[in-house]
């Protein structure tokens, strides 16, 4: 039997178009990129945060210009970042640790690449770096309740 030259075409076509797409799956789950469901800091408490590094969350210097920003999410809040902006030198790496006490939120910090889920239970960690002094809203992009668009903090980059 003879396959007509354009269905072996099609054929091969099709068979190059699956290949690509598990390609591209493959690469969305394994690759570099935004990770959207974050649990890379490890698995903490919810029912309890303060009985853990979350107990006093805020801004610690780890070496010179090396920080730490535990951060807990909460209906409607960040804790640091709404009642007090989050201040960090300029200069600096800052790592964030970042979950939720009650429900998922979102923790995006506008016009960087600082993007996570915070999920109970769950600590996203996001390291950056913050060259010059700047100031970055902090964003819930996750619904969470009635008072979800008022759920809104800022990071402070002091010189
Ligand atoms: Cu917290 Cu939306």
């Amino acid at each position: 039997m003879e396959i007509h030259r354009y269905e072996k075409l099609w054929t091969v076509a099709a068979l190059l178009l699956i290949v690509g797409l598990i390609a591209t799956v493959t690469y969305g789950a394994v690759g570099p990129g935004v990770t959207m469901v974050d649990d890379s800091g490890g698995t903490v408490d919810a029912q309890s945060l303060g009985d853990t590094e979350f107990s006093d969350p805020g801004v610690t210097q780890v070496d010179n210009n090396e920080y730490e920003v535990h951060v807990v999410a909460r209906q409607f809040l960040f804790q640091p970042g709404t009642a007090e902006p989050i201040r960090v030198p300029a200069n600096s790496e800052v790592t964030f640790y970042i979950t939720a006490a009650d429900v998922v939120h979102g923790f995006e910090l506008a016009g960087t690449n600082v993007n996570t889920m915070a999920i109970p239970g769950q600590v996203a960690e996001v390291t950056v770096r913050f060259d010059e002094p700047a100031q970055y809203g902090i964003v819930c992009h996750e619904y969470c309740g009635a008072g979800h668009h008022t759920m809104a903090g800022q990071l402070v980059v002091v010189p």
